[in-house]
C-alpha cells in the first residue's frame, strides 16, 4: 500500500497546509510587517503573541504538530510515484516538481529559523541564548542584528519566496483537488490568481525582513516619517526608528 494512496491522510496533508500553517503564514507576515513602523510597534506585537494564553499549547497544536505532520507525509508522499488524477499540462508539471523543491527547502529553512529565532539554540548568531521569544524588548534588536549579515537576510528571503510560492501554488491545487474549481478556463485564471498572491506574499515578507535593516523597508522614508510625524514610531536616539 503506498502512503499517497491513503484518502484520509492525504486530504489532512492538504487541509493543514491551509489551516493552520497557511493561515499563521498571513499573520506571521502581517506582524512582521510592523516592523516597518519600527522597534516599539514590533517589540509591542511580539509581546502581544507572548500574552496569548495557553501559548504553549496554541503553538504545539496549531504550528508545531501540523508542520511536523505536513512536512513529513510531504516528504514521503514526494519520493511515491504520483496518482495523477488531473489532466496536467507540461507546464503545470514543472509546477508541481518546483512544490516538492521548494518543499524540501522549507523544511530546512523553518527548522533553522524556529532552532534560532523561537529557541535561540544557533551557536555564533546574535539570538544564541537569547531568543526572542522571552525577550519582547529585544525582539527588533536581535532580528536586525542577524539581517545584518548579508547571507542570513538572503537566506530568509529565498525562505519567504519559497513559503509563498509553495502556499500560494498548495492553494491552487487543494482548490481543484477539492472540487472547487472545476472548468479548465476557471483552473487557468485560478492559477493566475494564486501566481499574483505568490508575488504578493513575496513582496510584502521581503519587504518586512528589509525593514529590519533600512526604517520603513523598500518604501521611500516619507511614507513612514508619517507615522512619525502622528507620534505612532518614535526615532531613538541612533536615528534609527
Ligand atoms: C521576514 C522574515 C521573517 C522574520 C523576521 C521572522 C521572524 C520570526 C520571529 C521573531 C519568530 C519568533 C516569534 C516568537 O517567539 O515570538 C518567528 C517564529 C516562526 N516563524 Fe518566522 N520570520 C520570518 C519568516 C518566516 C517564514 C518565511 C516562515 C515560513 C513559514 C516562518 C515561520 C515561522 C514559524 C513556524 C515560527 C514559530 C512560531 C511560534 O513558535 O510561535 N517565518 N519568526
Amino acid at each position: 500500500m503506498k502512503f499517497s494512496n491513503t484518502f484520509l491522510l492525504r486530504k489532512l496533508h492538504q487541509i493543514t497546509g491551509i489551516v493552520p500553517l497557511g493561515a499563521f503564514f498571513f499573520v506571521h507576515m502581517f506582524t512582521n510587517s510592523k516592523a516597518m513602523s519600527g522597534e516599539k510597534v514590533f517589540n509591542d506585537a511580539v509581546a502581544d503573541i507572548h500574552h496569548i494564553p495557553y501559548l504553549l499549547f496554541v503553538e504545539i497544536f496549531g504550528i508545531f504538530l501540523p508542520l511536523l505532520f505536513h512536512s513529513i507525509y510531504g516528504i514521503i508522499i514526494s519520493g511515491e510515484a504520483r496518482v495523477n488524477n488531473f489532466n496536467y499540462g507540461y507546464g503545470r508539471n514543472w509546477f508541481y516538481t518546483f512544490q516538492r523543491i521548494t518543499g524540501a527547502f522549507l523544511f530546512f529553512f523553518i527548522f533553522f529559523h524556529i532552532l534560532n529565532l523561537r529557541f535561540g539554540l544557533i551557536p555564533g548568531l546574535e539570538s544564541y541564548n537569547n531568543p526572542v521569544a522571552g525577550n519582547a524588548d529585544k525582539a527588533f534588536d536581535i532580528v536586525a542584528a542577524e539581517f545584518q549579515n548579508p547571507f542570513i537576510l538572503t537566506f530568509y528571503i529565498l525562505g519567504i519566496a519559497a513559503t509563498a510560492w509553495h502556499l500560494a501554488y498548495g492553494i491552487w491545487l487543494f482548490a481543484v483537488d477539492w472540487g472547487i474549481i472545476i472548468g479548465e478556463k476557471a483552473q487557468k485564471y485560478a492559477l493566475y490568481a494564486c501566481l499574483a498572491l505568490a508575488f504578493g506574499l513575496f513582496a510584502v515578507g521581503t519587504n518586512a525582513a528589509i525593514a529590519f535593516v533600512r526604517p520603513c523597508g523598500l518604501f521611500p522614508k516619507v511614507f513612514c516619517s508619517e507615522l512619525e510625524k502622528k507620534g505612532v514610531v518614535v526615532p531613538n536616539k541612533s536615528g534609527k526608528f
